[in-house]
């Protein structure tokens, strides 16, 4: 449909690892191609509910901007962006601030999980949720590509859709949830967690820019059972499995076609497999994202190019609802 359009943001949290990349980015290149209008943000007033290095920062959004071009975003296909760069994001933030109840907010996952990690969390973590809605009506997002720990926080963006409606006349859409794969990759080292950026062991990701010796010891060292068969079942078998998935993603082969690949193979061997596939698909992935961190001005550039695209779709918007509120 004409009037569809795909909002997803991400936090920059420098480079992705694998589990982002088939589990989320994959998916974004693939719906670029897929609907007519596509915003990709680069959530930077996201990342700072939690305590950032400023020059830190400035290199994570910029390794993020990399990351995401060299994993296949076409500037051409969709507006890639910085969220702080696009102002029109905190002031719909507040106003839909004001037409969410407190105890809407304290029941969704992320407060509950993250402000208890803290202790006590800030009032920026607590309506996380919605600043994310403000950043997927500003545009009049149709679809939004989430993980199902998303699903939530879309809803409340929904609610806040249909509240401002309620309120003010009608206005924006109600956004829908395209479930991105449920593929989930696990940690090499604890495979019944998710493979993610805060695990503080080093050897339990992959990231995007990962060597391919590191690839290759990091799954050497993947932690799997006694039994030397390659077999898939995440419940009994969950290292070996993990395996499965990530030979299965990488090389775009089902389970079933994976599993007769490893035919016969031990899981040492296996391994082997499974690390070539692994670099195979991420060489030219490494490559171009450290040919585009060579050069800030490029990346700077499209940036600064997304932000007035953007800031083009938001401006219009942002102005009928300070109108509609009385401003
Ligand atoms: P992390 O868990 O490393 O903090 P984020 O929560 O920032 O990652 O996730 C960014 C995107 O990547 C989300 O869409 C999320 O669903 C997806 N994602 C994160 N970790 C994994 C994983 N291990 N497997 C599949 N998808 C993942
Ligand atoms: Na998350």
């Amino acid at each position: 449909p004409g009037s569809a359009r795909v909002f997803s943001g991400i936090q920059p949290t420098g480079v992705p690892h694998l589990g982002n990349y088939l589990g989320a980015l994959e998916n974004w290149v693939a719906l670029q191609n897929q609907y007519p209008s596509v915003l990709y943000s680069i959530v930077d007033l996201h990342s700072i509910t939690q305590a950032q290095h400023p020059d830190q920062l400035r290199n994570n959004i910029l390794d993020m901007a990399a990351s995401l071009l060299a994993c296949g975003i076409n500037p051409e296909k969709a507006i890639l962006f910085q969220q702080s760069q696009v102002s029109e994001h905190a002031e719909l933030c507040w106003i839909l601030g004001c037409l969410t109840s407190m105890p809407r907010l304290r029941h969704l996952p992320q407060w509950k999980m993250k402000s208890k990690e803290k202790n006590e969390g800030s009032v920026g973590l607590y309506t996380y949720p919605v600043l994310q809605a403000a950043d997927i009506l500003l545009y009049k997002s149709t679809h939004v590509p989430v993980g199902e720990d998303q699903v939530q926080h879309l809803e409340l963006a929904q609610d806040l859709a249909r509240i401002f409606n309620n309120r003010y006349g009608e206005l924006f859409p109600e956004p829908r949830a395209l479930l991105s794969s449920t593929r989930k990759v696990k940690s090499l080292r604890n495979p019944v967690t998710k493979m993610s950026k805060s695990d503080p062991q080093t050897m339990a990701t992959i990231s995007l820019t990962d060597s391919p010796d590191d690839v290759a010891l990091k799954i050497r060292r993947a932690v799997t059972d006694f039994t030397s068969e390659v077999t898939f079942d995440p419940e009994t078998r969950p290292g070996v499995s993990n395996l499965v998935t990530i030979h299965a993603a990488v090389a775009k082969l089902s389970v079933e076609e994976a599993l007769s690949q490893a035919g016969g193979m031990d899981t040492g061997a296996y391994k082997g497999l499974v690390s070539e596939a692994v670099i195979q698909r991420l060489t030219p992935i490494r490559e171009e994202i450290q040919r585009l961190r060579a050069d800030r001005a490029h990346l700077e550039g499209l940036l600064a190019q997304g932000k007035h695209r953007a800031r083009e779709l938001a401006a219009p918007v942002l102005a009928e609802v300070r109108h509609r509120v009385g401003f």
